[in-house]
């Protein structure tokens, strides 16, 4: 599902090579963790594959399309079907739970009515029922900054769940928990995957925890 070669990459402001002649073939709903020390690219390889960077050079295959070949446009519609969780959760905090998981409709479609917060009944239904898988359902009116990290989490996952992705990337998305969060969230993120035939894409920086929720652990070091 996702095609990696012969991919390199460097910052602009920097001559050192963050990734250098990648290849990597990840399959559908397969469960891949990247782990290495802080500073090895284990970012710049998530952002790369859905074009948030774009590498110098080499080739990312998503279902047969080269997304670093393509339009801009085609990225956007590519970029719906990907989700990304991230450690600081990129929530909107004064907002609900519910208008929080309402943005991952954004991310589906977006048609003028969802542009300007105008959501379809269905859309609602599938924020709720996304709420729901991540046991938040009493939380709908909940304002962010009045949840804990680990629900904060529960609520990226949600908004993630209501994009409907073929992919989750998410970049150390359990670095801000205490080892127990850690755990039940990785334990989540992993069953909603295997559930939906989701591609999981994570960084983590423990090998333990790496070891137990992931189907291949990809190691990565710093050049
Ligand atoms: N926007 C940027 N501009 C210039 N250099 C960058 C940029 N982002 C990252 N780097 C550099 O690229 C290298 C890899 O960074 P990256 O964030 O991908 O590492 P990481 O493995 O995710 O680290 P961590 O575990 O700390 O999150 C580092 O040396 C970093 O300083
Ligand atoms: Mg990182």
């Amino acid at each position: 599902m996702i095609n990696i070669e012969n991919l390199n990459h460097h910052y602009k402001n920097k001559s050192q090579e963050v990734l250098k002649n990648i290849n990597l073939h990840i399959r559908k709903g397969e469960n891949v963790v990247l782990i290495g020390s802080s500073g090895c690219g284990k970012t710049t390889l998530l952002r790369s594959i859905n074009r948030l960077i774009e590498p110098v050079s080499g080739s990312i295959h998503i279902n047969g399309e080269n997304i670093l070949k393509m339009p801009i446009k085609k990225v956007v519609r590519i970029r719906g079907k990907i989700g990304m969780i991230f450690q600081n959760f990129n929530l909107i905090e004064r907002d609900s739970v519910l208008k929080n998981t309402l943005n991952g409709r954004l991310r589906h479609h977006s048609s003028l009515n969802t542009l300007f917060g105008r959501f379809s009944t269905q859309d609602y239904e599938i924020a709720k029922q996304s709420l729901k898988r991540v046991g938040l359902e009493d939380y709908e009116n909940e304002r962010i900054n009045n949840l804990s990290g680990g629900q904060k989490q529960r609520v990226a996952i949600a908004r993630t769940l209501s994009q409907n992705p073929d992919i989750i990337l998410a970049d150390e998305p359990v670095s801000s928990l205490d080892p127990k969060l850690m755990r039940e969230i990785l334990e989540l993120l992993n069953n909603i995957c295997l559930e939906k035939e989701i591609t999981l894409v994570t960084s983590l920086h423990f090998l333990e925890l790496a070891k137990k929720y992931s189907s291949r652990i990809i190691g990565m070091r710093q050049l």
